[in-house]
């Protein structure tokens, strides 16, 4: 066993930590201090990275609050005790790149590795500060309205071109102790020496697993507001309908002029 194991107390810690995390969406008024914060964050940096392509923002002014109220769950942005708007940033590691004084990828319109690996870097960013506000006994949650809304929130933040929204961190203390929602079988995402077969079968009963426990949850109702089966707003939430088609060309266009090149 390695010399640097850190033993069975702090891995057991660190699995449990992984193995019951939830999203939180109910939070308790209290203050995140700021340096409470600052760990999170610098536990966010220390993720595995490929340029570092990625901007945090913290909404702190009321005003911007208010207006983020609007545009993303207004409950959970309002309950948060710290919002954290994350980006992809192509941007700043332009200039990074253009200080090495050669002719660099992102000088081309044609990056896609940049583009995916920015994003990639992020979310593992986000990941680490997820973990890190629950080992310090708080709670979090991801709102994916930046990228939804991305003109608006690149307005609101004043994002130069190529940084692209794309998501938010609410973290605060806990208000709600919800149950581990269901996940997709091992045997349906882990695959060995070649892609397996995709089973309807095993599909089926993880969708009636889901519906159950979300029923049970009584998810769609006390976070949503509304009065349906858990399947029916996913099939609501992630419907090919007209709006869609017009949100999701919007959301192309300011992505393409801002992170995607292909
Ligand atoms: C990229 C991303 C975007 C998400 N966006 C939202 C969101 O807009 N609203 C929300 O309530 N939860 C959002 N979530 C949280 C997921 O709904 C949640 O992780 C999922 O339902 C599983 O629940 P759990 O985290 O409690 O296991 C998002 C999660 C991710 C990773």
């Amino acid at each position: 066993m390695s010399q640097l194991y850190l033993g069975v107390g702090v891995a057991r810690s660190v699995l449990n930590l992984l193995r019951n995390r939830r999203s939180i969406r109910i939070f308790r008024p209290s203050e995140v201090s700021e340096d409470v914060l600052r760990l999170i964050i610098e536990a966010g940096v220390r993720a595995p990275t490929y340029l570092q392509s990625y901007t945090i923002i913290q909404v702190k002014d009321e005003g911007k609050r208010e207006k983020l109220a609007k545009l993303c769950n207004e409950k959970i942005v309002r309950g948060a005790s710290a919002i954290l708007l994350i980006c992809a940033d192509l941007y700043r590691t332009r200039i990074m790149l253009d200080m090495l004084g050669h002719e660099h990828i992102l000088r081309s319109d044609k990056h896609p590795v940049e583009s995916i690996l920015a994003v990639f870097d992020a979310a593992l960013m986000v990941e680490n500060m997820v973990i890190a506000a629950e080992a310090l006994g708080l709670g979090s949650v991801i709102l994916d309205c930046p990228l939804i809304e991305c003109r608006r929130f690149s307005e609101l933040f004043e994002l130069p071109r190529g940084v692209s929204p794309l998501i938010l961190l609410c973290i605060g203390e806990r208000g709600e102790i919800p149950p581990l929602r269901p996940r997709l079988p091992i045997d349906q995402i882990l695959h060995v020496d070649r892609y397996g077969e995709v089973s309807e079968e095993r599909l089926k009963e993880y969708l009636e697993e889901l519906e159950r426990h979300m029923e049970v949850e009584n998810y769609v109702r006390k976070y949503a507001g509304m009065d349906m089966r858990y399947l029916e707003y996913l099939r609501l939430k992630t419907e090919l309908t007209n709006e869609s088609k017009k949100v999701n060309d919007e959301i192309l266009k300011f992505l393409k002029e801002n992170l995607i090149k292909t």
